[in-house]
């Protein structure tokens, strides 16, 4: 009956459910097998022949059966797995979108262009020249401490910018001014990386030089920045000019947004002023020293300027609820999808 039953079947699975049937460790044969246990030398070798001739026909005949029914599949599979390349693709952009970090610095450079700066490219290795020196950091200086800064092995002076602001003097001394220019890009510091710290991060700087230039339109420039931004009207949004220090402007101010910060430690922005328990830095500003102006063959008689640098990490995490910087680098889709 072997035959019977194999040649009914129809698929491999099947057939290996039978060759376990007969062949298998407590098969049909292992039984006959068993029962050998009592008979004589003389009919233990007969019956021993006569199983060894069963057991060849049946792998015999399942193999051959193997071989039609895997070739039978394999057709079947490749029918199935052929692509028809007529049928029109699947929208995948309406649950994809920009990274966080992207989709901030497209904001700001649609923003900065419309109050019309226009954006250089700095580099991430500069010297200590243009990183210090020139924003009147000299060496020994306490914000020397307070940025803690990658060098370059081997390279004598040279380092990884701490901040945009090393984009300023390089720029402002080779234009003359009016000047009106932007910079965004990636920043580098000697941090541990934890929930809000990561070694780079991004940064848009923006300079403005011109006659008259006065802390109204150092406000105006960030009022307008924010309100993009977040897309809200910046009525609706509470933040707060604080007055701060850098060496390389004078007066600085920071700029903080106000949040409600839950249990949780989740950050949302908050739209009253009542409701704000947490205040973040968005970023520092200030009118532009005399000093970094000279150090720029710039007359401050005749000019003015302001600067401002924002973070934008902090913004992207902000806006999208985001709660640990690390989600922004490590490259899950999640983050694009759900966020
Ligand atoms: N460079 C400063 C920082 O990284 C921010 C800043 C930019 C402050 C421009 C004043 C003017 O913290």
């Amino acid at each position: 009956n072997v035959e019977f039953s194999i040649s009914d079947v129809k698929k491999s699975a099947e057939l290996e459910e039978i060759r376990v049937l007969f062949l298998g460790k407590k098969g049909y044969i292992s039984q006959i097998i068993e029962q050998m246990r009592n008979m004589t030398h003389e009919e233990k070798r007969s019956t021993g022949q006569l199983i060894n001739i069963l057991k060849n026909e049946i792998e015999a005949n399942l193999k051959r059966k193997f071989l039609i029914i895997s070739a039978e599949e394999e057709e079947i599979r490749l029918k199935n797995e052929k692509i028809d390349i007529t049928l029109p693709g699947r929208r995948i952009s309406n649950h994809v979108t920009k990274h966080p970090i992207i989709e901030i610095i497209n904001i700001l450079k649609i923003t900065a262009i419309d109050l019309g700066f226009n954006f250089v490219d700095g580099n991430e290795i500069v010297s200590e020249f243009f990183n210090f020196e020139a924003l009147n950091i000299p060496q020994n200086h306490p914000a020397r401490q307070m940025q803690d800064t990658l060098y370059i092995k081997n390279i004598p002076n040279a380092l990884l910018r701490t901040h945009t602001s090393a984009v300023q003097v390089e720029y402002g001394s080779l234009v003359p001014p009016p000047i009106k220019i932007a910079s965004v890009g990636r920043v580098y510091r000697a941090d541990e990386v934890d929930q809000t710290h990561s070694p780079m991060f991004h940064q848009i700087e923006m300079m403005h030089i011109d006659k008259d230039i006065s802390i109204a339109n150092l406000k105006y420039c960030c009022t307008h920045i924010i309100s993009s931004v977040f897309e809200k009207d910046i009525n609706d949004i509470i933040f707060r000019f604080r007055t701060s220090y850098f060496p390389f402007t004078e007066p600085s101010i920071e700029i903080d947004i106000g949040c409600i910060k839950d249990d949780e430690n989740n950050i949302i922005l908050a739209s009253n002023k009542n409701d704000v328990n947490k205040w973040l830095e968005l970023g520092g500003a200030g009118i532009i020293h005399q000093k970094v102006l000279q150090n720029m063959n710039i007359n401050p008689q005749e000019w003015s300027g302001f600067a401002l640098g924002f973070g934008i990490e902090r913004m992207a995490m902000l806006k999208k609820n985001i709660t640990d910087i690390r989600h922004l680098y490590e490259g899950d889709i999640r983050l694009m999808k759900n966020w």
